[in-house]
């Protein structure tokens, strides 16, 4: 069984004088995975963040405020943030997807809302261009949780008019990350903005 969000944790928080985020306003339902994510003073292990989602039985009527799409590729549509972390959806019409990439310096972890994602793993070879191993089916509920050293691929496979939306923690906030093609050596990418289409982990 999943380790539940640690109850001590929100409770010091809830307990304490700390203004409530206003996301908890739009997002009644991630009012205590926010408490929790605010209470944070610094990176979180990636252990935690799978069980913080795992415990998150949110539907895609609960993250309502921030179901937007993007027209190039995937958005990511933030909830909240500190420094210390970002909470994001992100909607993917069919089609749209991630560059392949790596998790150097974040810890990573998203749920499947709504749809079914397909995540694309990758093996490093020798030569120092990637492989792909397997592709798994994600159907909502799902947690995937990704290590610094794994390279992955998400994408919204499913046929047109079927829509994808994932809910994500990083832990700190994302700036940066390490993308490949499997014909072409490392390259590392800046993530914009927020909000910005096409450019996410
Ligand atoms: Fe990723």
């Amino acid at each position: 069984m999943a380790p539940s969000v640690p109850s001590s944790s929100v409770a010091s928080v809830l307990g304490s004088p700390v203004a409530v985020n206003p996301a908890v306003a739009a997002f009644p339902k991630l009012a205590k995975l926010i408490a929790y994510l605010d209470g944070l003073r610094g990176r979180v292990d990636l252990a935690t963040l799978d069980a913080l989602l795992r415990d998150s039985h949110v539907s895609i009527d609960d993250l309502r405020p921030a179901i937007s799409f993007g027209t190039r590729g995937y958005r990511r549509n933030t909830i909240c943030r500190s420094e210390h972390y970002e909470l994001l959806a992100l909607c993917w019409r069919s089609g749209h997807c991630t560059p392949i990439h790596d998790h150097r310096g974040v810890s990573c972890a998203f749920r499947v809302i709504h749809g079914e994602g397909t995540e694309i793993r990758f093996s490093m070879s020798p030569s120092g261009l990637v492989i792909p191993q397997r592709a798994i089916s994600m159907r909502p509920g799902y947690v995937c949780s990704a290590d610094e050293p794994d390279i992955h691929q998400v994408v919204n496979a499913q046929a047109p008019e079927n829509d994808l939306v994932t809910m994500h923690i990083y832990s700190p906030p994302i700036q940066h990350m390490n993308t490949f093609r499997p014909t072409e050596p490392c390259e590392r990418l800046a993530v914009y903005g927020a909000d910005d289409e096409g450019i996410s982990i």
